[in-house]
């Protein structure tokens, strides 16, 4: 999961062994004012929106708005069919979303709208993460990404490897959550 949220570098196709089917809950973690509830086709717009403006502001000098075709490719053809995406919701707002491959245990998106960052949704989408991959976790973050970097940490991804995104050449890291 690179900057600009494109096929990650070192993907493992191994299965894990022992996935079990796990609720959704904003129940542990930092508590503020948003729930959690399973992604639905009516949200592609807002999904698609929030990728947008977060991405945009996390990284002014990239031109994401050039890249929505490629995006809504991207969502509609892979992520959908392939991954479990749990979303926030905040007083009927979307602010936020994660995407797991329970086969290969690959975290692709974790997206917050700025104004909720350091408000606990992130750690709580990470939270509902591992349960729904209680085997464990991995995920790509582009090496200059001090913020993502800093939330995994304090969410126990530890640095597992390194590699590039292989359409910007930008370095990432691997970093990876086991219980
Ligand atoms: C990544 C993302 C989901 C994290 O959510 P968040 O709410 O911002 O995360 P948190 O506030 O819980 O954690 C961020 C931490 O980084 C710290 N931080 C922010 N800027 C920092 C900097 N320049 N240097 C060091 N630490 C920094 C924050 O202080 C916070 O740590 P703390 O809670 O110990 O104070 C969110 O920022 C986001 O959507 N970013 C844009 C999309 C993205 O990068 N997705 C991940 C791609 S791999």
């Amino acid at each position: 999961m690179a900057n600009d949220s494109e096929p990650p570098v070192m993907q493992s196709r191994d299965r894990p062994s022992c996935l079990v089917e796990s609720p959704i809950g904003a129940d542990d973690g930092p508590q503020s004012d948003f729930s959690l509830r399973r992604y639905e086709p009516r949200d592609e717009d807002a999904i698609t929106a929030l990728w947008l403006r977060t991405w945009q502001a996390a990284y002014r000098q990239i031109d994401f708005a050039a890249r929505l075709d490629w995006w809504r490719e991207r969502w509609a053809r892979e992520l959908v069919p392939q991954t479990q995406i749990v979303v926030a919701e905040h007083r009927g707002t979307l602010v936020g979303f994660v995407t797991v491959d329970q086969a290969t245990r690959y975290l692709d998106q974790i997206v917050v709208a700025p104004e909720h960052w350091g408000s606990g949704v992130a750690g709580a989408l990470l939270q509902t993460a591992k349960r729904l991959s209680p085997c464990g976790l991995d995920l790509d973050v582009n090496t200059d990404n001090i913020r993502a970097i800093r939330c995994y940490e304090k969410h126990g991804f530890c640095i597992s490897g390194a590699g590039f995104n292989p359409s910007s050449g930008s370095p990432v890291h691997r970093m990876s959550w086991r219980p």
